[in-house]
């Protein structure tokens, strides 16, 4: 059976940085430590003035074709995922479509393109799709081109605005991947909750703590809707496993939830019994509250144990660097967690071919996914490709007041004039609007914002 999977990805970082502990907690009169430490957060990216979804999105794409030797007859079909469209009707799909030709010879007329909506769990939708349509044959030899673009922004003073953020991961999927091969087995858990929603509003409404619960739950359900068809899971199976990250601090409470379910009936639960006893049953217990205390006093003497630190510590904690630094990318969460996963075990010489990661996607509204992958040969050069470091650095520090006027410049309720903080390079930008109110785009070589 051919294999499919992600061949290449590439990220572009919204060019702004805001400091968490630093710039933002102390206008807002909280801790720092509740950034760093409690949420996981240091730094978020934004966008500048004449970035969006689709510049960032486009932008993403384009090195990932540069890099590949892509040009579109390669590519049939692009699909985007994104929680921050500006449109009802036409997708955001067409108008990077639209980039893309400004600089390609050739077109995407025979592309198929959609825009897949289901809050943060879209992105990994896409890919669903790119893979359903390369198995069912119909590809004729092209790859598809999935991008994950956001711009995760909160009404001000929403408990949500620390966990902000902005930028697009673009995926070529593809046959024999030189990164990753998908599982087949695939795993779901999915219920009609309203914890975290946009009816026709650009900023969400949001049951933060409520939504940490359904997060929690419907990742739960899609572990075990997956071992049912993959077989039992096991900490040891997977090399690194990474979560939808909206902030650091949701993924530890995923990771010991995980972690306890995997290790229940094995030796690791036999190894502990002597230091915590062993995970508590269900059946002896005669209430569900009593029954869900105990866990709750299991879990916390587990999280303590060297065995489940030193796990944590390998396999958590490497999948978390880049979101701790750019904050919630919604639709491309999922997959910079992958990323800097990869990253880390290239940084440290690991060696990571025909390793298997497992991937657990998330959206609110709500449903969880969990797959694994398997790692391919050529992962590192892929992964050595992707400039995260670099994008990441040379992002533009901004302070609260310029953070207040960015905010406002997104704002779709808002019009209001700003400078830009950056000067754009070889890229593609927004330029404004058109007579039918569509969002129009340019790709500029240099900035001529000054002197042209
Ligand atoms: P909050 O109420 O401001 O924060 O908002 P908190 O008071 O709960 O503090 C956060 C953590 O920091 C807590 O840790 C505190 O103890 C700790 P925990 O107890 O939970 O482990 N803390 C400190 N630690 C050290 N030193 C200190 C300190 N102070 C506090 N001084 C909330 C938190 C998540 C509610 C808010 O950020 C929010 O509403 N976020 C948006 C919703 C969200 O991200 N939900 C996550 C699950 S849903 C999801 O992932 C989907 C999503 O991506 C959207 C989509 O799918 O499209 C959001």
């Amino acid at each position: 059976m051919t294999s499919v999977g992600i061949d290449a990805m590439e990220i572009w970082t919204g060019k702004l940085v805001l400091d968490l502990p630093n710039t933002f907690a102390p206008v807002k009169g909280e801790d720092p430590e509740k950034y760093t430490k409690g949420l996981g957060l240091h730094t978020s990216s934004f966008p500048d003035v004449y970035e969006d979804i689709v510049t960032m999105g486009a932008n993403a794409a384009k090195k990932l074709m540069d890099r590949k030797g892509l040009t579109p007859a390669d590519i049939g079909r692009i699909d985007v995922a994104t929680e921050s469209a500006f449109d009802n009707s036409k997708p955001v799909s067409t108008y990077i479509a639209g980039c893309l030709e400004q600089v390609y010879d050739g077109d995407f007329r025979h592309a198929n393109k959609g825009e897949r909506k289901f809050a943060c769990i879209a992105g990994t939708q896409s890919l669903d799709d790119a893979y359903n349509w390369i198995k069912a044959g119909r590809n004729r030899g092209r790859a598809a081109l999935v991008i994950a673009t956001d711009t995760a922004l909160y009404e001000r003073g929403d408990p949500g605005e620390a966990t902000q953020g902005a930028g697009a991961v673009a995926m070529l999927i593809d046959e024999d991947p030189d990164l990753v091969e998908l599982s087949t087995e695939q795993g779901y858990g999915s219920m009609d909750e309203t914890d975290f929603l946009k009816p026709n509003q650009q900023f969400p409404s949001v049951d933060g703590k409520r939504s940490m619960q359904v997060y929690l739950a419907r990742m739960r359900e899609a572990l075990e809707d997956y071992e049912s068809v993959a077989g039992r899971t096991h900490p040891d199976l997977f090399e690194y496993i990474p979560f939808h990250t909206p902030f650091p601090g949701m993924v530890r409470k995923a990771a010991l939830l995980g972690f306890r379910h995997m290790t229940r009936d094995t030796d690791i639960e036999d190894d502990l019994e002597s230091e915590i006893g062993r995970q508590p049953r269900e059946e002896d217990f005669e209430t569900w509250d009593d029954y869900e205390e105990a866990i709750r006093g299991y879990m916390d003497e587990l999280k303590t144990t060297e065995q489940y630190r030193d796990w944590y510590g390998r396999v958590i904690e490497p999948t978390l660097d880049i979101s701790s630094r750019v904050g919630n990318w919604y639709t491309g969460s999922v997959h910079i967690a992958r990323l800097s996963a990869l990253k880390a075990a290239a940084d440290e010489g690991k060696d990571m071919t025909g390793k298997q990661l497992l991937v657990g996607s998330y959206g609110s509204g709500a449903q969880a996914e969990i797959h694994a992958e398997r790692v391919q040969e050529t992962w590192l050069d892929e992964i050595e490709a992707v400039d995260v470091d670099d994008q990441l650095a040379a992002r533009t520090e901004i302070s609260f007041d310029d953070y207040e006027l960015i905010h406002d410049v997104h704002n779709h309720e808002k019009e209001i004039e700003v400078e830009e903080f950056t000067q754009p390079e070889a890229e593609f930008v927004f330029t404004g609007w058109g007579r039918m109110n569509e969002r129009r785009y340019e790709y500029v070589e240099r900035s001529c914002v000054a002197d042209c």
